[in-house]
C-alpha cells in the first residue's frame, strides 16, 4: 500500500532539511540520542597485543605482484622492487605482524620455487585466482626483506593440502638454522647468513576448503603427522598455527581438538568474513546494516569459539587467532579486470566495520591471541589500494585510517565498558590503559543518528585529552585516485571533566579519544 504524503508534510520536511544544511549539525539536540558509557578502570581484561592489528598479503590479484612488490626495474617508484609508497605508508602505520604467500595459495605454493636468482626461479601458474603466470620473483627472501622494511614479524602459511611435512619442515630450517646444515648454508648463499628466525607457521589454510578439503578428523590426522618435524632449529621454537573453523563452525574445531592426542597448537586460526550483497560504494543503508550488524556474530564467535577451545584439556594453551576477516563485497567485474582480482574499495562503512572489528577484539582481549585483517593492498578491505599492479598511484584507504585511529591502543591494557544500548547496530566502545595514559575508541555505525556521548569513568580519573575523528556523511564516500584525502582524521572536540568525558558523535564515524591519567 503507498503512503500519501500531503503537501503540507512535504513543506514542513522540506524546511527541516533546509534549515539543518545551514545550522551547525549540534543545534539539533533531538537529532541526537545520549548514550551513557562506563569504563571501569579496575577491570582489566588483558593486553591489546600489537598483533590485533595484524594483516595478511596474499599472491592474489594485485596484492603481492604489483601492490607490494613492483620489481627493481620498474617505472613504478620503488625501493629495492618494493612499491615505495606502499613501504612508507605501512611503515608510518606499523604493521606488527603480516601473514603470506596466503589464504588459499598457500596449498599451492613450494617454496623452492621462490628463492635462488630470479631469473632461474620457475614460471607457475596460480590455479586458485584466475589461472595467470607467475615469476616467483617474490620469494621468502624478498618476503623477509619487506617484513624488515615496514617492521613486521613474518608469518608463513605453509602448505599442507598440496605439500609433505618434509617440505614444510625444511623450509623452517632453511629459514631458521643459523649455518652448517646445507639448507642453512644455501640461505646464507643466497644472501642471507644470518638466520631469519620465523617464529609463526601455519599449518595448511582452509584445510576444510581449498586447503585440501579435509574432514576435521582426516585434517587432526595430518596436523599430529605434520607437527612432529615442525621443530625448533637454532634457538626459535616455531608457533604453530592450525587451520580453523569457517566462522563460528563449532563443526570443525570440536572434532579437530577431539582428534588431537597431546599434540596442541599454539593457535587455531578462525576465519570471518562479513560479506556484502553490493557494489563497495553503492551501498543501500539496508545493506551497509545487513553487513555491520555481523560484527555482532564475530564478539559471539570470538567469545563461543574460545570457550570450546578451553573445554579441552590444556585447550587454554590455544591461542584463538582472527587470522582473515573484514567486509568482502560484490566485486565490480570491470575493476577486478582493470586493477586485479577481489579488487575493492574501501568506503566510510568500510572504515565503520574496521573500527567495529577493532572494538571487538580490544573488548575480547583476553580470548584472543591475533587477527590479521584480509588484505593489505588490492584484495578486499585493504588499507592501501594501487590503480593496477603498474598504477603508480597507491592511496590510504579509510581502513588504512581507521588502524591509524587504533595504533594507541596498542600494548596497552584493555578495560571493561558498559554502554547503554548494546544492539548489533548501537554505539560501539572500547577502552585501553597504561600508566600515563587512557584511551576510547568509539563508532557510531548509525547512518542518520548523532549520538551525544557521555562517558563516566570509574576508579580513574584523567586530567586533559584530546580526539581524532574519521568520519564522512555518505557511506559511500571513498578515497579515488583523483580524490585521496577525501576521508582523513581529523581533530574532533572533547569535554574532560575529572571523569567525566563527552563528546558528539556524528552519525557513520570511529573516533579515539586519548586522555592522561591523573597521577
Ligand atoms: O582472502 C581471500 C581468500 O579467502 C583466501 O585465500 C582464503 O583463505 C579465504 O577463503
Amino acid at each position: 500500500m503507498s503512503k500519501k504524503i500531503s503537501r503540507r508534510s512535504f513543506a514542513e520536511k522540506t524546511a527541516a532539511i533546509t534549515l539543518a544544511s545551514l545550522l551547525p549539525r549540534s543545534v539539533f539536540a533531538d537529532s541526537s540520542s545520549p548514550q551513557r558509557v562506563v569504563v571501569h578502570g579496575d577491570s582489566e581484561l588483558g593486553v591489546v597485543r600489537p598483533e590485533f592489528h595484524g594483516h595478511f598479503a596474499e599472491h592474489l590479484g594485485s596484492c603481492v605482484y604489483g601492490g607490494l612488490w613492483v620489481g627493481k626495474g620498474s617505472p613504478v617508484p620503488n625501493v629495492e622492487g618494493y612499491r615505495k609508497a606502499a613501504v612508507e605508508y605501512l611503515a608510518t602505520l606499523g604493521v606488527p605482524v603480516l601473514r603470506w604467500p596466503g589464504g588459499c595459495f598457500a596449498d599451492d605454493y613450494h617454496w623452492r620455487d621462490g628463492i635462488g636468482p630470479a631469473s632461474k626461479r620457475p614460471r607457475r601458474v596460480n590455479i586458485h585466482w584466475g589461472g595467470y603466470v607467475e615469476d616467483n620473483s617474490f620469494g621468502t627472501h624478498e618476503f623477509i626483506g619487506l617484513c624488515r622494511k615496514i617492521g613486521a614479524e613474518p608469518y608463513f602459511a605453509g602448505n599442507v593440502g598440496s605439500g609433505s611435512p618434509e617440505e614444510l619442515r625444511d623450509w623452517i630450517e632453511y629459514c631458521n638454522f643459523p649455518s652448517g646444515s646445507t639448507l642453512a648454508d644455501e640461505r646464507a648463499a643466497n644472501g642471507s647468513p644470518e638466520p631469519f628466525c620465523v617464529r609463526y607457521w601455519g599449518v595448511g589454510n582452509e584445510s576444510w576448503g581449498c586447503g585440501g578439503a579435509m574432514r576435521p578428523e582426516e585434517y587432526a590426522e595430518a596436523y599430529r603427522r605434520f607437527s612432529v618435524y615442525l621443530r625448533e632449529f637454532g634457538g626459535t621454537k616455531p608457533f604453530l598455527v592450525a587451520s580453523g573453523p569457517n566462522g563460528n563452525d563449532e563443526r570443525w574445531t570440536r572434532p579437530f581438538m577431539e582428534g588431537l592426542r597431546w599434540e596442541r597448537p599454539d593457535g587455531i586460526s578462525m576465519h570471518y568474513y562479513s560479506g556484502g550483497g553490493t557494489r563497495s560504494t553503492q551501498f543501500t543503508v539496508e545493506e551497509m546494516k545487513k553487513q555491520l550488524s555481523s560484527f555482532a556474530l564475530v564478539e559471539k564467535a570470538v567469545v563461543q569459539q574460545r570457550a570450546l577451545l578451553d573445554g579441552f584439556q590444556r585447550g587454554s594453551e590455544v591461542g584463538l587467532i582472527v587470522d582473515e576477516w573484514g567486509v568482502w563485497d560484490q566485486m565490480v567485474e570491470e575493476e577486478e579486470k582493470r586493477f586485479g582480482r577481489l579488487w575493492q574499495q574501501s568506503t566510510m562503512r568500510s572504515a565503520v566495520a574496521a573500527g567495529l572489528g577493532l572494538n571487538l577484539f580490544n573488548r575480547q582481549a583476553d580470548k584472543i591471541y591475533m587477527c590479521n585483517i584480509a588484505q593489505m593492498v588490492n584484495v578486499l578491505q585493504s588499507l592501501l589500494l594501487t590503480d593496477g599492479p603498474e598504477g603508480q598511484h597507491c592511496v590510504r584507504t579509510t581502513t588504512y585510517y581507521a588502524y591509524e585511529l587504533f595504533k594507541p591502543h596498542r600494548s596497552k591494557t584493555a578495560l571493561r565498558v558498559e554502554t547503554s544500548d548494546t544492539s548489533p547496530l548501537g554505539l560501539s566502545v572500547s577502552a585501553s590503559k597504561s600508566d600515563q595514559d587512557l584511551v576510547l575508541s568509539f563508532v557510531n555505525p548509525q547512518h542518520d543518528a548523532d549520538m551525544q556521548v557521555d562517558c563516566s569513568l570509574r576508579n580513574l580519573s584523567v586530567t586533559e585529552g584530546s580526539a581524532r575523528i574519521l568520519h564522512d556523511n555518505d557511506l559511500n564516500a571513498y578515497n579515488g585516485f583523483d580524490n585521496p584525502d577525501r576521508v582523513t582524521p581529523k581533530q574532533h572536540p572533547v569535554t574532560v571533566e575529572g571523569s567525566r568525558i563527552r563528546l558528539e558523535l556524528p552519525s557513520l564515524s570511529v573516533a579515539t579519544v586519548t586522555l592522561r591519567r591523573k597521577t
